[in-house]
C-alpha cells in the first residue's frame, strides 16, 4: 500500500465509568500505541486521539448507586485513567472528554445536520417505564433474562452472557436496575437514525475492505444478511448531550451517538493545543488520511457501520480506512469479568511492575486473529526467560564485554567473516519484518521478530567466542564485539515502540543524549556507533521476577475463580443472578456496591393471615409509603398474625417475586433466625414512615 500523506489513529474512549484493565489494554490501547510509536519513528505525520467517553448509562448507574454524581464520576475516572495510561507509555496526542462544552456542540451539530438532510426520523415507541423510580428505563435500567440464551442478568441493550443486543421490551422478566421494580410498557418518542437507508451504500464501502480483518468483515456481513434497521439516537435521560429540539430538551443525544463524534473534538482540541486551530480539518477532511480505529470486538458495529453511515449522512468528513479490531484477552483461562473484580487492573499492575514486561507479554500474547489468555505464570516466564535471558542478557553480555577489554569504548572494526556478515544483515531483515507487520497490525510477529533478533545475536556472541579471541586474536574480537555494539544500538532503536521504557534506558547505557524516541526507524543498521564512542553506566535492563511476587497476583485470581465455581454449582436450580459481584481481597467481604444493591426499606405491616396447609407460612400484606405489596414469611410457628399488626419492620423490596405454596411473595422481610429454627422479626424502634430507606 502506498503511504498515505497524514494517518490520524484513534483508540476507543474508554467510558469513565471503572479504571483499565488488561483487556482494555490489550485490544483498543497497546496495539494503538505500538502502531503510532512505529510510524513515529518512520516520520510519519500522524496523531494519536483518544479521551474520556461520558456519557451513557453505565456512569449514570453508578452514580446513582454510589449516591455521587455523574460528573463525579467522571472527573475521578478521567483523572485516573489519563495517568495510568501515560505511566503505562500510551502516548496519545490528545486525551480529551466528552462532557467538555465544545464536544456537546460538535455533537449537537452533527444531530441536526442530519435532522436537516432528513436522515432522522421521529417515532413513538414502547418503553419500560419504573412508576417506582418515576421515569424511562433507557439501556441498562432494565435488567432481566435474555429473550435468546434464557440467562439472567441481561441488560436492556446487550446481554452480556451470548453478546446479541437485546430490544428492551423482548427481556424476560423485566425489573428496574435500581429499585427492583418490574416496569410497565409507556409511550415515548425518539429520533432514530435512518440506517436502513445506508444499507446498499454501507455494503458498497464495506465491499471496497478486502484486506480487513475477517472478524471484523464477517461480523458486518451478517449485519448487513439481517437488513439494517433504524437505531435510536435519543434517549430519555438526564445526563448526556441535551438534544437541540423543540419539546426534546429533556432528552439526550444517545451516548454511541455522541461517543465517536468525541473522536474529532478530541482532534480539534488537540489542533488548539498545538497553535494551529484548523489543522484537525486536514485529518478529518482530506482524502489522503488514513483514519485508524483501534478497537475491541464489542464496538465493531458501531464503528464499521453506525459511525461510517453518521459519516456518510454528513457528508463533510472522511470514513474510516481501517478497524483493526481485536478480540478479547481472557484471565487466567477465564472470561475477564469487571463486575466479579475478575480483572487486572492496570493501576494495581503498576504499583508493583514496570510497565514494559507487561507490554511485551500482552504484545506476544495480543488476541489478534482469537481470543488470547494472559496468566500470570507466563508473564513471570516472558519477562525471565525471554526479556532477561534473551535481549537483557545480550545486551548485558556484550556492553559488559566491552567495558571490561576495551575500556568501554565501541572497538575497531575489522573485515567481515560470513557469520559477520549474517549478524549486519539480520538487523536489516528483522527491520523490514517488523516494518511489514507493523504496517498489517500484526503485533505478535512484529515482537517474535525483535526477540529472535536478540536470540540470533546471543548465537553470534556464543559463535564467535569472544572470551577466546580477546587473548588470541584480539583484531577478530574487536570486530565481533563493533559489530555486537551495532546491533545494541539497532535493538534499542527497534524495540522503542514496543518497550519504550528499556528503550530509553538502553540509549542511555549507549551514552546517546538524544531521544530515543525521535529516533528514525531506518537508521537501525544503517547509522553505526562511531568507533571509540564511549558507553555509558550499564544497568539490569529486566530484573527478573520472583515467585514471592507473582504468587499473591495468582492466588487473588484463583480465589475469585473458586468462588464463581462454588457459586455455579449452587445456583443450577436456582434463580440468582449469575453477575454476583466479587471483592478484590476475599471473596466474602462485598463492597459498598454490592451492599447497596440490596433494597431494604421500612414497611408497616396492614394485613397477617396464615396461609393454608402450609404450618409456617404467614401472608402479609405491608404499606411500603408508595406502594402496598403482599409478602410470604415463614414465621406462623412464632409469630400470631393479630399481633404483627401496625408493626414496623424491614423489608428487602427488590428480590425477585416467588410463588411460596401457589401463593406470590414481592419481597422478604428481615428477621433473625437461630440454629433451632426460632425467629424474630427485626422492628423499628421508634415511628418511622413506611417506605424509609434502611441502610
Ligand atoms: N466507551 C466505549 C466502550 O468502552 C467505546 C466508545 S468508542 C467511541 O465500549 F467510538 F464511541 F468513542
Ligand atoms: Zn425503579
Amino acid at each position: 500500500m502506498d503511504a498515505p500523506e497524514r494517518i490520524l489513529v484513534t483508540s476507543a474512549l474508554p467510558y469513565a465509568n471503572g479504571p483499565i484493565h488488561l483487556g482494555h489494554l490489550a485490544g483498543a490501547y497497546l496495539p494503538a500505541d505500538i502502531y503510532v510509536r512505529f510510524q513515529k519513528l518512520k516520520k510519519r505525520d500522524i496523531v494519536f486521539i483518544c479521551g474520556s467517553d461520558e456519557h451513557g448509562v453505565p456512569i449514570t448507574i453508578l452514580a446513582e448507586k454510589r449516591g455521587v454524581t455523574p460528573k463525579a464520576i467522571v472527573d475521578e475516572f478521567h483523572k485516573r485513567n489519563k495517568k495510568a495510561f501515560e505511566a503505562f507509555g500510551i502516548q496519545f496526542d490528545n486525551y480529551s472528554r466528552t462532557s467538555l462544552p465544545a464536544h456537546h456542540k460538535t455533537s449537537q451539530a452533527f444531530f441536526l445536520k442530519l435532522h436537516q438532510k432528513g436522515l432522522l426520523t421521529e417515532k413513538t415507541i414502547e418503553q419500560f417505564y419504573c412508576e417506582h423510580c418515576q421515569r424511562f428505563l433507557a439501556d441498562r435500567y432494565v435488567e432481566g433474562t435474555c429473550p435468546h440464551c434464557k440467562k439472567s442478568g441481561a441488560r436492556g441493550d446487550q446481554c452480556e452472557a451470548c453478546g446479541k443486543w437485546i430490544d428492551q421490551t423482548t427481556l424476560i422478566e423485566p425489573s428496574c436496575a435500581i429499585c427492583g421494580t418490574q416496569p410497565v410498557l409507556s409511550k415515548t418518542s425518539h429520533w432514530f437514525l435512518k440506517l436502513g437507508d445506508f444499507q446498499d451504500q454501507i455494503k458498497a464501502w464495506l465491499d471496497t475492505k478486502i484486506t480487513w480483518k475477517s472478524n471484523v468483515l464477517n461480523f458486518c456481513r451478517g449485519w448487513l444478511s439481517e437488513g439494517l434497521r433504524d437505531r435510536a439516537v435519543t434517549r430519555d435521560l438526564s445526563w448526556g448531550v441535551p438534544v437541540p429540539l423543540k419539546g426534546y430538551e429533556n432528552k439526550v443525544l444517545y451516548v454511541w451517538f455522541d461517543a465517536p463524534i468525541g473522536y474529532i473534538s478530541s482532534t480539534v482540541e488537540w489542533a488548539q493545543n498545538i497553535g494551529q486551530p484548523d489543522r484537525w480539518k486536514d485529518y478529518w477532511q482530506k482524502d489522503d488520511t488514513r483514519l485508524i480505529h483501534f478497537i475491541g470486538k464489542d464496538n465493531i458495529v458501531f464503528h464499521a457501520i453506525v459511525w461510517p453511515a453518521i459519516l456518510m449522512g454528513n457528508g463533510e468528513y472522511i470514513l474510516p480506512s481501517e478497524i483493526p479490531a481485536n478480540e478479547f484477552l481472557n484471565l487466567e483461562g477465564e472470561k475477564l469479568s469487571t463486575s466479579k473484580n475478575y480483572a487486572v487492573w492496570l493501576e494495581d499492575y503498576l504499583e508493583k511492575f514496570p510497565p514494559d514486561p507487561l507490554r511485551y507479554t500482552l504484545a506476544v500474547n495480543a488476541p489478534e486473529a482469537k481470543d488470547a489468555d494472559f496468566n500470570w505464570t507466563d508473564f513471570q516466564s516472558r519477562n525471565n526467560n525471554e526479556l532477561a535471558d534473551i535481549l537483557g542478557n545480550f545486551l548485558n553480555r556484550s556492553l559488559t564485554f566491552i567495558k571490561k577489554h576495551f575500556q568501554g569504548k565501541v572497538p575497531e572494526k575489522g573485515t567481515f567473516d560470513a557469520l559477520d556478515t549474517q549478524m549486519r544483515n539480520k538487523i536489516h531483515e528483522t527491520r523490514v519484518t517488523i516494518a511489514g507487520c507493523l504496517e498489517a497490525f500484526e503485533v505478535r510477529k512484529a515482537i517474535f521478530a525483535l526477540i529472535d533478533l536478540a536470540r540470533f545475536a546471543n548465537k553470534y556472541f556464543n559463535d564467535k567466542e569472544p572470551w577466546l579471541t580477546v587473548k588470541s586474536n584480539r583484531e577478530t574480537c574487536a570486530t565481533t564485539l563493533h559489530l555486537c555494539a551495532q546491533v545494541s544500538y539497532a535493538l534499542a532503536i527497534l524495540m522503542e515502540p514496543f518497550l519504550p521504557f528499556s528503550a530509553e534506558t538502553l540509549w542511555r547505557m549507549l551514552n546517546l543524549d538524544s531521544d530515543i524516541h525521535q529516533q528514525n526507524w531506518d537508521d537501525a543498521g544503517q547509522i553505526e556507533l562511531p568507533v571509540g564512542h564511549q558507553l555509558g553506566k550499564l544497568e539490569i535492563l529486566f530484573p527478573k521476577i520472583e515467585d514471592e511476587v507473582i504468587e499473591p497476583e495468582i492466588q487473588r485470581l484463583k480465589q475469585i475463580r473458586q468462588r464463581l465455581v462454588v457459586k455455579s454449582e449452587g445456583e443450577k436450580d436456582s434463580k440468582t443472578k449469575a453477575e454476583e459481584p466479587m471483592s478484590e481481597q476475599n471473596a466474602n467481604v462485598i463492597t459498598y456496591d454490592d451492599f447497596s444493591k440490596v433494597n431494604l426499606r421500612v414497611a408497616k405491616i396492614i394485613e397477617a393471615e396464615r396461609v393454608p396447609k402450609a404450618d409456617k407460612l404467614l401472608k402479609i400484606q405491608v404499606d411500603l409509603g408508595a406502594e402496598k405489596r403482599q409478602i410470604v414469611a415463614g414465621i406462623a410457628q412464632q409469630y400470631d398474625p393479630a399481633d404483627l399488626i401496625d408493626k414496623l419492620v424491614v423489608v428487602v423490596t427488590n428480590l425477585q417475586p416467588v410463588k411460596l405454596r401457589g401463593v406470590e411473595s414481592n419481597g422478604m422481610l428481615l428477621a433473625a433466625a437461630k440454629e433451632n429454627g426460632e425467629l424474630s422479626v427485626v422492628t423499628l424502634d421508634r415511628a418511622i414512615e413506611p417506605g424509609t430507606t434502611v441502610r
